[in-house]
């Protein structure tokens, strides 16, 4: 199946002008878009994006800073462990790779918070290189055009051998499909509500031409409500750390959340984590 060209010209005229997407972008603006958007969608990065470049235009920048301002910085983007490692890995690009984010999926993925997807995505869309780039949004495009399921199923490894076999052998014309299948599955083929009137390649995809059969497969796990969560216990204890200059007592925390129980697991998680640290009995961001 050949889906790459009618997709590419899909994406150059309906692809969205995004930070990351515009001439000049740097690797290291890369690599943190790609840290942002793991677990945050496209309009809630791009302001955060633009103050943290504007701020650490290099990772030698961040280094210099501490691992509590990157967590500051990050604010309310959620998933805060992304702030502490992609300070830790502004620090060892800066160590060990004299400031240059490196450019090889080996490398990139020795580098803290930086998983097969991250590698894949910097090594293509920063460098050039020529990989298969395999979100969730191209999952499930794989999993309906190429095989005729509604829904991705759990394992990974098919979906990459899948888009290799989808990539054309130029390389600025395999970073372009990888680009192009991610936005149609963001923009067009999206998980609830597919407008496949509007779709470049709805006329090749083995799920409409079966008739849109229902998904029967094992699902990847859905997210948990946020409301209640330990998640929002943690997010409530990390905003009262940013928003003070001092060190914030027990008798504070204990009142941003009524469940002792819940509360105190959600602080011993975040101290775990290296999010919070104590001292003389109060809590604060890391130095
Ligand atoms: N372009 C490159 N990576 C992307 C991502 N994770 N989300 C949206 N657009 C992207």
């Amino acid at each position: 199946m050949s889906i790459a060209p009618a997709v590419s010209d899909w994406f150059a005229r309906n692809g969205r002008d995004l930070p990351w997407r515009r001439p000049g972008f740097t690797a290291w603006g890369t690599l943190v878009s790609e840290f942002m958007l793991q677990q945050t969608p496209v309009v809630r990065v791009i302001p955060r994006l633009e103050q943290w470049l504007e701020r650490w235009p290099t990772p030698a920048d961040l280094a210099a800073s501490s691992p509590g301002d990157a967590v500051r910085a990050w604010a309310s983007l959620g998933y805060p462990r992304r702030a502490l490692n992609l300070h830790a890995t502004a620090v060892a690009i800066t160590e060990r790779h004299g400031g240059m984010v490196p450019h090889d999926v080996p490398s990139l993925l020795a580098l803290p918070g930086v998983g097969d997807y991250t590698a894949r995505a910097v090594a293509v869309f920063a460098y050039g290189h020529r990989h298969p780039v395999v979100d969730v949004n191209i999952r499930r495009v794989i999993a309906r055009a190429v095989h005729g399921q509604g829904q991705p199923g759990a394992a990974a490894r098919r979906d990459l051998d899948d888009m290799e076999e989808l990539l054309p052998e130029s390389l600025p014309e395999a970073r372009l499909v990888n680009v192009s299948i991610m936005e149609l599955g963001a923009l067009v083929c999206t998980a609830r509500s597919p407008r496949c009137d509007t779709c470049p390649i709805a006329d090749q995809c083995a799920w409409r031409a079966a008739g849109y059969p229902e998904f029967t497969g094992t699902r990847a796990p859905v997210q948990k409500r946020f409301a209640g969560s330990d998640r929002q216990v943690r997010g409530l204890i990390m905003a009262e750390l940013r928003a003070s200059d001092m060190p914030v007592a027990p008798h504070e925390v204990r009142g941003l959340w009524a469940v002792d129980e819940q509360r105190e697991r959600a602080l011993a998680g975040l101290l775990a984590d290296g999010l919070v640290v104590a001292v003389d009995g109060a809590f604060e961001l890391p130095s």
